[in-house]
Protein backbone atom coordinates (compact mmCIF):
# COMPACT_ATOMS: atom_id res chain seq x y z
CA UNK A 1 0.00 0.00 0.00
CA UNK A 2 1.31 3.34 -0.85
CA UNK A 3 2.09 5.61 1.87
CA UNK A 4 -0.62 8.94 2.00
CA UNK A 5 1.11 12.35 1.17
CA UNK A 6 1.95 14.55 4.07
CA UNK A 7 -1.02 16.94 3.40
CA UNK A 8 -3.86 17.07 0.46
CA UNK A 9 -6.13 19.54 0.15
CA UNK A 10 -9.93 18.28 -1.44
CA UNK A 11 -12.31 20.96 -3.12
CA UNK A 12 -11.73 23.59 -0.21
CA UNK A 13 -13.97 26.73 0.18
CA UNK A 14 -13.57 29.09 2.31
CA UNK A 15 -16.81 31.76 2.06
CA UNK A 16 -16.79 34.62 4.56
CA UNK A 17 -20.21 36.87 4.83
CA UNK A 18 -20.39 40.22 3.45
CA UNK A 19 -22.35 43.15 1.70
CA UNK A 20 -23.54 46.27 2.84
CA UNK A 21 -26.73 48.49 2.71
CA UNK A 22 -28.92 45.23 2.83
CA UNK A 23 -27.15 43.29 0.25
CA UNK A 24 -25.88 40.03 1.13
CA UNK A 25 -22.94 38.35 -0.54
CA UNK A 26 -20.76 35.48 0.13
CA UNK A 27 -16.77 36.38 -0.70
CA UNK A 28 -15.03 33.21 -1.55
CA UNK A 29 -11.75 33.63 -0.27
CA UNK A 30 -11.04 30.28 -1.34
CA UNK A 31 -13.19 28.53 -4.14
CA UNK A 32 -12.96 24.85 -4.69
CA UNK A 33 -9.12 24.69 -4.09
CA UNK A 34 -6.81 21.11 -4.73
CA UNK A 35 -3.50 20.76 -4.04
CA UNK A 36 -0.97 17.61 -2.82
CA UNK A 37 2.31 18.85 -0.77
CA UNK A 38 4.99 16.19 -0.29
CA UNK A 39 3.72 13.02 -2.20
CA UNK A 40 7.61 12.17 -3.46
CA UNK A 41 8.95 13.28 -0.17
CA UNK A 42 9.86 16.46 1.36
CA UNK A 43 9.24 19.44 -0.93
CA UNK A 44 9.05 23.05 -1.00
CA UNK A 45 5.85 24.32 -2.82
CA UNK A 46 5.42 28.48 -3.49
CA UNK A 47 2.16 29.70 -3.66
CA UNK A 48 2.07 32.81 -5.56
CA UNK A 49 -1.12 35.30 -5.77
CA UNK A 50 -1.74 38.90 -5.67
CA UNK A 51 -3.09 40.64 -2.40
CA UNK A 52 -6.85 38.88 -1.73
CA UNK A 53 -6.54 36.07 -3.88
CA UNK A 54 -7.09 33.76 -0.62
CA UNK A 55 -3.51 33.27 0.33
CA UNK A 56 -3.73 33.70 3.89
CA UNK A 57 -7.10 31.78 4.93
CA UNK A 58 -5.66 29.14 3.22
CA UNK A 59 -2.44 29.17 5.51
CA UNK A 60 -4.91 29.72 8.05
CA UNK A 61 -6.91 26.96 7.43
CA UNK A 62 -3.44 24.57 6.95
CA UNK A 63 -2.74 25.94 10.38
CA UNK A 64 -5.85 25.06 12.24
CA UNK A 65 -6.62 28.25 13.08
CA UNK A 66 -9.67 28.23 10.71
CA UNK A 67 -12.11 26.05 9.27
CA UNK A 68 -13.12 25.41 5.91
CA UNK A 69 -16.46 26.04 5.00
CA UNK A 70 -16.57 23.45 2.57
CA UNK A 71 -13.84 21.03 1.72
CA UNK A 72 -11.01 19.05 3.70
CA UNK A 73 -7.86 18.98 4.76
CA UNK A 74 -5.70 15.86 4.82
CA UNK A 75 -2.70 15.01 6.81
CA UNK A 76 -0.81 11.65 6.23
CA UNK A 77 -4.54 11.03 5.13
CA UNK A 78 -6.38 11.54 8.20
CA UNK A 79 -8.65 14.81 8.17
CA UNK A 80 -7.49 16.85 9.90
CA UNK A 81 -10.70 18.46 11.39
CA UNK A 82 -11.46 15.43 12.49
CA UNK A 83 -8.30 15.44 15.08
CA UNK A 84 -8.58 15.36 18.49
CA UNK A 85 -6.11 15.26 21.95
CA UNK A 86 -2.83 13.65 21.21
CA UNK A 87 -3.23 13.70 17.58
CA UNK A 88 -4.22 17.07 17.44
CA UNK A 89 -1.15 17.59 19.57
CA UNK A 90 0.93 15.94 17.06
CA UNK A 91 -0.52 18.09 14.32
CA UNK A 92 0.24 21.34 15.69
CA UNK A 93 3.73 20.44 16.50
CA UNK A 94 4.50 18.92 12.80
CA UNK A 95 2.67 21.79 10.92
CA UNK A 96 4.19 25.13 11.93
CA UNK A 97 3.81 28.64 10.91
CA UNK A 98 6.22 31.42 10.26
CA UNK A 99 4.64 34.66 9.21
CA UNK A 100 5.53 38.51 7.79
CA UNK A 101 5.89 40.46 10.42
CA UNK A 102 7.28 38.35 13.47
CA UNK A 103 6.43 41.16 15.88
CA UNK A 104 3.07 40.43 15.98
CA UNK A 105 4.32 37.01 17.87
CA UNK A 106 5.96 38.26 20.17
CA UNK A 107 4.60 39.16 23.54
CA UNK A 108 6.01 42.71 24.29
CA UNK A 109 6.31 42.15 28.01
CA UNK A 110 8.33 39.13 27.92
CA UNK A 111 11.98 38.48 27.16
CA UNK A 112 12.48 37.01 23.54
CA UNK A 113 13.49 33.83 25.33
CA UNK A 114 10.30 32.93 25.97
CA UNK A 115 9.42 32.21 22.43
CA UNK A 116 12.04 28.96 22.26
CA UNK A 117 11.48 28.07 25.84
CA UNK A 118 7.84 27.33 25.65
CA UNK A 119 8.02 25.22 22.56
CA UNK A 120 10.47 23.26 24.65
CA UNK A 121 8.18 22.66 27.54
CA UNK A 122 4.95 21.96 25.39
CA UNK A 123 6.49 19.73 22.81
CA UNK A 124 9.01 18.15 25.69
CA UNK A 125 11.67 18.54 23.82
CA UNK A 126 14.52 18.50 26.70
CA UNK A 127 14.70 15.89 29.27
CA UNK A 128 16.43 18.88 31.89
CA UNK A 129 17.31 22.70 31.85
CA UNK A 130 20.47 22.33 31.18
CA UNK A 131 19.68 20.19 28.06
CA UNK A 132 16.77 22.67 27.37
CA UNK A 133 19.49 25.53 27.15
CA UNK A 134 21.86 23.54 25.28
CA UNK A 135 19.12 22.89 22.38
CA UNK A 136 18.57 26.60 22.54
CA UNK A 137 21.73 27.78 22.29
CA UNK A 138 22.34 24.99 19.20
CA UNK A 139 19.50 26.44 17.20
CA UNK A 140 20.00 30.17 17.54
CA UNK A 141 23.43 29.46 16.04
CA UNK A 142 22.28 27.36 13.18
CA UNK A 143 20.42 30.53 11.90
CA UNK A 144 23.89 32.95 12.74
CA UNK A 145 23.21 34.29 15.60
CA UNK A 146 24.93 34.78 19.04
CA UNK A 147 22.72 33.52 22.23
CA UNK A 148 24.91 36.28 24.07
CA UNK A 149 23.41 38.92 21.65
CA UNK A 150 19.29 38.03 21.84
CA UNK A 151 18.43 36.11 25.10
CA UNK A 152 17.40 38.12 27.79
CA UNK A 153 16.19 41.21 25.60
CA UNK A 154 12.63 42.22 24.49
CA UNK A 155 11.52 42.33 21.06
CA UNK A 156 11.55 45.73 20.62
CA UNK A 157 15.40 45.58 21.23
CA UNK A 158 16.09 43.00 18.35
CA UNK A 159 15.83 44.02 14.44
CA UNK A 160 12.93 42.79 12.31
CA UNK A 161 15.62 40.33 10.97
CA UNK A 162 16.69 39.04 14.61
CA UNK A 163 13.29 38.43 15.11
CA UNK A 164 12.57 36.38 12.22
CA UNK A 165 15.47 34.69 12.38
CA UNK A 166 14.59 33.46 16.23
CA UNK A 167 11.38 31.92 14.68
CA UNK A 168 13.50 30.14 12.26
CA UNK A 169 15.39 28.87 15.56
CA UNK A 170 12.04 27.76 16.78
CA UNK A 171 11.30 26.21 13.83
CA UNK A 172 14.71 24.47 13.74
CA UNK A 173 13.96 23.31 17.69
CA UNK A 174 10.54 21.76 17.08
CA UNK A 175 11.34 20.21 14.12
CA UNK A 176 8.25 19.87 12.20
CA UNK A 177 7.41 18.11 9.15
CA UNK A 178 5.21 21.31 7.64
CA UNK A 179 6.11 25.13 7.31
CA UNK A 180 3.79 27.02 6.24
CA UNK A 181 5.46 30.05 5.39
CA UNK A 182 3.26 33.18 4.69
CA UNK A 183 5.34 36.27 3.17
CA UNK A 184 7.82 35.87 5.96
CA UNK A 185 10.85 37.73 3.53
CA UNK A 186 9.09 40.58 2.19
CA UNK A 187 9.92 42.88 5.02
CA UNK A 188 13.47 41.85 5.96
CA UNK A 189 16.59 42.92 3.46
CA UNK A 190 18.00 41.04 0.32
CA UNK A 191 20.84 39.35 2.57
CA UNK A 192 18.58 38.16 5.53
CA UNK A 193 16.33 36.67 2.54
CA UNK A 194 18.91 34.45 0.82
CA UNK A 195 19.95 33.40 4.30
CA UNK A 196 16.09 33.23 5.10
CA UNK A 197 15.71 30.89 1.91
CA UNK A 198 18.27 28.84 2.07
CA UNK A 199 17.66 27.88 5.78
CA UNK A 200 14.33 26.59 4.39
CA UNK A 201 16.09 24.60 1.26
CA UNK A 202 18.44 23.07 4.08
CA UNK A 203 15.46 22.10 6.09
CA UNK A 204 13.76 20.18 2.84
CA UNK A 205 16.77 18.31 2.79
CA UNK A 206 16.52 17.64 5.99
CA UNK A 207 12.53 16.17 5.63
CA UNK A 208 11.10 19.59 6.49
CA UNK A 209 8.67 20.15 3.40
CA UNK A 210 7.58 23.75 3.01
CA UNK A 211 4.29 25.48 1.57
CA UNK A 212 5.53 29.15 0.29
CA UNK A 213 3.41 32.02 0.32
CA UNK A 214 4.68 34.74 -1.49
CA UNK A 215 3.95 37.37 -4.22
CA UNK A 216 7.53 37.38 -5.60
CA UNK A 217 7.99 35.63 -8.32
CA UNK A 218 11.62 35.44 -7.78
CA UNK A 219 11.72 34.26 -4.19
CA UNK A 220 9.64 31.62 -5.86
CA UNK A 221 12.07 31.29 -8.59
CA UNK A 222 15.20 31.04 -6.21
CA UNK A 223 13.18 28.28 -4.02
CA UNK A 224 12.79 25.99 -7.08
CA UNK A 225 10.33 23.13 -7.30
CA UNK A 226 6.48 23.56 -7.72
CA UNK A 227 4.48 26.82 -7.65
CA UNK A 228 1.02 26.82 -7.60
CA UNK A 229 -0.79 30.09 -9.01
CA UNK A 230 -3.68 31.39 -7.00
CA UNK A 231 -6.22 34.23 -8.67
CA UNK A 232 -9.10 35.30 -6.76
CA UNK A 233 -9.14 32.35 -4.78
CA UNK A 234 -9.08 30.07 -7.26
CA UNK A 235 -5.90 27.70 -8.23
CA UNK A 236 -5.83 28.47 -11.87
CA UNK A 237 -1.95 26.72 -12.62
CA UNK A 238 0.56 24.39 -10.96
CA UNK A 239 3.93 23.23 -12.16
CA UNK A 240 7.11 23.47 -12.13
CA UNK A 241 8.46 26.78 -11.21
CA UNK A 242 10.97 26.88 -14.16
CA UNK A 243 8.51 25.98 -16.69
CA UNK A 244 5.49 28.19 -15.00
CA UNK A 245 7.78 31.31 -15.44
CA UNK A 246 9.69 30.24 -18.92
CA UNK A 247 6.23 29.19 -20.69
CA UNK A 248 3.31 31.00 -18.50
CA UNK A 249 -0.05 28.89 -20.26
CA UNK A 250 -2.84 30.13 -18.15
CA UNK A 251 -3.53 33.54 -19.61
CA UNK A 252 -3.24 35.37 -16.07
CA UNK A 253 0.01 34.17 -14.82
CA UNK A 254 1.30 35.36 -18.73
CA UNK A 255 0.05 38.84 -17.28
CA UNK A 256 2.12 38.17 -14.03
CA UNK A 257 5.03 36.61 -16.09
CA UNK A 258 4.91 39.70 -18.77
CA UNK A 259 5.48 41.84 -15.74
CA UNK A 260 8.99 40.44 -15.29
CA UNK A 261 11.78 41.01 -18.02
CA UNK A 262 13.28 37.52 -17.85
CA UNK A 263 13.57 34.08 -15.23
CA UNK A 264 17.08 34.50 -16.32
CA UNK A 265 18.38 34.93 -12.47
CA UNK A 266 21.43 37.19 -13.89
CA UNK A 267 18.83 39.75 -15.18
CA UNK A 268 17.81 42.36 -12.41
CA UNK A 269 13.98 42.18 -12.46
CA UNK A 270 11.73 42.88 -9.02
CA UNK A 271 9.71 39.68 -9.55
CA UNK A 272 7.05 41.71 -7.78
CA UNK A 273 3.46 41.71 -8.56
CA UNK A 274 2.41 44.32 -11.04
CA UNK A 275 -0.11 47.23 -10.35
CA UNK A 276 -1.98 45.87 -13.14
CA UNK A 277 -2.21 42.69 -11.91
CA UNK A 278 -3.91 44.02 -8.63
CA UNK A 279 -7.49 43.03 -9.32
CA UNK A 280 -10.81 44.89 -9.07
CA UNK A 281 -14.41 44.44 -10.84
CA UNK A 282 -17.22 42.65 -9.59
CA UNK A 283 -16.07 39.26 -8.31
CA UNK A 284 -16.52 36.20 -10.47
CA UNK A 285 -19.78 34.36 -10.81
CA UNK A 286 -20.00 30.64 -9.48
CA UNK A 287 -19.88 29.81 -13.40
CA UNK A 288 -17.20 31.84 -15.09
CA UNK A 289 -13.58 31.99 -15.33
CA UNK A 290 -12.48 33.64 -12.81
CA UNK A 291 -10.16 35.57 -15.64
CA UNK A 292 -12.66 35.79 -17.59
CA UNK A 293 -13.69 39.70 -17.69
CA UNK A 294 -9.47 40.50 -18.03
CA UNK A 295 -8.56 37.88 -20.26
CA UNK A 296 -7.44 38.67 -23.94
CA UNK A 297 -8.18 35.22 -24.99
CA UNK A 298 -12.19 35.15 -23.55
CA UNK A 299 -15.02 32.98 -25.02
CA UNK A 300 -18.45 33.26 -24.66
CA UNK A 301 -18.34 30.06 -22.88
CA UNK A 302 -15.62 31.01 -20.30
CA UNK A 303 -18.09 33.71 -18.95
CA UNK A 304 -21.07 30.69 -18.69
CA UNK A 305 -18.27 27.51 -18.12
CA UNK A 306 -16.49 26.97 -15.28
CA UNK A 307 -13.01 25.92 -16.15
CA UNK A 308 -11.82 22.90 -14.80
CA UNK A 309 -8.14 21.92 -14.98
CA UNK A 310 -6.53 21.06 -18.14
CA UNK A 311 -2.81 18.89 -18.39
CA UNK A 312 -0.48 21.75 -20.12
CA UNK A 313 2.69 19.21 -20.38
CA UNK A 314 4.31 17.16 -17.69
CA UNK A 315 2.32 17.57 -13.95
CA UNK A 316 1.30 21.22 -15.40
CA UNK A 317 -2.21 22.09 -15.24
CA UNK A 318 -4.09 24.81 -16.28
CA UNK A 319 -7.88 25.86 -15.05
CA UNK A 320 -8.34 27.14 -18.85
CA UNK A 321 -10.61 26.46 -21.85
CA UNK A 322 -7.77 26.77 -23.84
CA UNK A 323 -5.65 23.56 -23.10
CA UNK A 324 -9.09 21.36 -23.01
CA UNK A 325 -8.10 19.38 -25.86
CA UNK A 326 -5.03 17.80 -24.32
CA UNK A 327 -2.77 19.82 -25.34
CA UNK A 328 0.61 18.23 -27.60
CA UNK A 329 3.15 20.42 -25.67
CA UNK A 330 3.44 22.72 -28.86
CA UNK A 331 0.01 23.88 -29.02
CA UNK A 332 0.86 25.78 -26.25
CA UNK A 333 3.48 27.58 -27.57
CA UNK A 334 1.21 28.49 -30.65
CA UNK A 335 -0.78 30.73 -28.20
CA UNK A 336 0.34 34.23 -27.77
CA UNK A 337 2.78 34.53 -25.59
CA UNK A 338 3.67 37.64 -23.39
CA UNK A 339 6.50 40.02 -25.07
CA UNK A 340 9.22 40.32 -22.69
CA UNK A 341 9.16 43.83 -21.69
N1 LIG B 1 -12.17 36.96 8.54
C1 LIG B 1 -12.55 37.48 7.37
N2 LIG B 1 -13.77 38.01 7.21
C2 LIG B 1 -14.17 38.49 6.02
N3 LIG B 1 -13.42 38.49 4.91
C3 LIG B 1 -12.18 37.98 5.00
C4 LIG B 1 -11.68 37.44 6.23
N4 LIG B 1 -10.41 36.98 6.02
C5 LIG B 1 -10.14 37.25 4.72
N5 LIG B 1 -11.19 37.83 4.11
C6 LIG B 1 -11.26 38.24 2.70
O1 LIG B 1 -10.86 37.14 1.91
C7 LIG B 1 -10.09 37.58 0.81
C8 LIG B 1 -8.75 36.88 0.81
O2 LIG B 1 -8.00 37.35 1.92
P1 LIG B 1 -6.53 36.80 2.25
O3 LIG B 1 -6.07 37.47 3.49
O4 LIG B 1 -6.59 35.32 2.27
O5 LIG B 1 -5.71 37.31 0.98
P2 LIG B 1 -4.14 37.22 0.70
O6 LIG B 1 -3.99 36.50 -0.61
O7 LIG B 1 -3.43 36.66 1.87
O8 LIG B 1 -3.77 38.75 0.48
P3 LIG B 1 -2.41 39.55 0.88
O9 LIG B 1 -1.40 39.25 -0.22
O10 LIG B 1 -2.84 40.98 0.85
O11 LIG B 1 -1.97 39.09 2.23
C9 LIG B 1 -9.97 39.09 0.92
O12 LIG B 1 -10.94 39.66 0.07
C10 LIG B 1 -10.29 39.36 2.38
O13 LIG B 1 -10.88 40.62 2.54
MG1 LIG C 1 -1.98 37.41 3.17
Amino acid sequence: MSEAPLLQVQHLTRTFAGGHRGQRLALRANDEIDLTLGASGPEIVSLVGESGSGKSTLARILLGLDRPSVGRVLYHGVDVAKLRGRAWWQYRREVQAVFQDPYGIYNPFYRVDRVLDRPVRHFRLAASRREADEKIDGALRAVDLRPQDVLGRFPHQLSGGERQRIMLARLYLIRPRLIIADEPVSMIDAALRTMFLNILLDFRDQGISCLFITHNLQTAYYLGGRCLVLYRGRMVESGSIDEVLQEPAHPYTRVLVSSIPSPDPTQRWSGELPEAAVESGSPPGPNECAFAQRCPHVMERCRSERPSHHRVSGDREAACLLFEDVVPAAKATDLDRPKPT
